[in-house]
């Protein structure tokens, strides 16, 4: 079963399993992430990224959020998810980022295609290039139904290969450097580069990934990558493929997030 998952991931570089939680345990979750209702980024939306929160937690007193710490790393080991991240890497792995957070109905935009791990599209990335091998492998866990237009992920498959391809040639030297984190600049440095990543993936892919996305105005409207899901639902994914996620327009949405990588 994991290895079948990992082999998908490393295919397609998304996978969906419907019903991976089961309902107590969807109810579990939720209740720990309707606790603090914390949005995307704030610090008590964040249960574990090193011990030194940990630590912190522990001075502060803040019992109840290391009991949920401790609650949702147990999770993960009874679900076995460092073991389907190590079957995708070939290679031991490091999950300590774990996440959940609310996100109430918005109407703002969407945030548009991109590939993650291209330093955010800096003209001059002025730190070094990192090595392309470490990337997160994301497990999101849908606590609440998500839909078109209503706070589901979007990915084109495939494409998590050419991005990997294009970190690593970067990193290689072997092609320059220019901007690729939105997605006309992703479809630029496939193109000045395109014999380099001919042979690295294949000219099927290149061709079929510059095919689809040729219209930016239907590519930004269409649904036609979108992953929607029923609460209890999770998607893995590798962070290189080209994705765009879209606020919840019909309900508040609730996810918890396991963050893995090689170690
Ligand atoms: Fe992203």
């Amino acid at each position: 079963m994991n290895n079948n998952l990992a082999k998908e991931i490393k295919e397609n570089g998304i996978v969906k399993i419907k019903n991976f939680l089961l309902p107590k345990e969807l109810i579990r979750l939720s209740n720990i992430v309707n606790f603090y209702k914390a949005p995307k980024g704030d610090k008590e939306s964040v249960f574990l990224t090193n011990f030194k929160i940990l630590s912190i937690k522990l001075l502060k007193f803040k019992f109840r959020s290391l009991a949920h710490t401790y609650e949702l790393a147990k999770f993960k080991k009874k679900k076995k998810l460092d073991q389907i991240a190590r079957d995708f890497f070939n290679k031991q792995v490091n999950s300590n980022y774990i996440d959940g957070y609310y996100s109430k109905v918005d109407n703002k935009d969407i945030l548009p295609w991109h590939t993650d791990q291209a330093y955010s599209g800096s003209k001059k990335p002025d730190t070094k290039f990192y090595n392309p091998d470490n990337f997160y492998l994301k497990f999101f866990i849908y606590l609440t139904n998500v839909s078109s237009n209503n706070g589901c992920m979007s990915y084109i498959p495939k494409t998590h290969k050419i991005a990997y391809e294009i970190r690593k040639g970067i990193y290689n030297k072997e092609i320059s450097y220019q901007p690729y984190w939105s997605l006309k600049d992703f479809r630029n440095i496939v193109k000045d580069n395109q014999n380099f990543l001919n042979k690295k993936t294949s000219s099927e892919i290149i061709e079929n990934f510059l095919k689809d996305t040729e219209f930016e105005d239907s590519i930004n409207t269409t649904n036609k990558y979108d992953y929607n899901a029923t609460a209890g639902t999770m998607i893995i994914f590798d962070e290189g493929g080209i994705h765009r996620g879209s606020k919840p327009t019909l309900n508040d949405r609730m996810v918890i997030r396991y963050l893995i990588k090689p170690s």
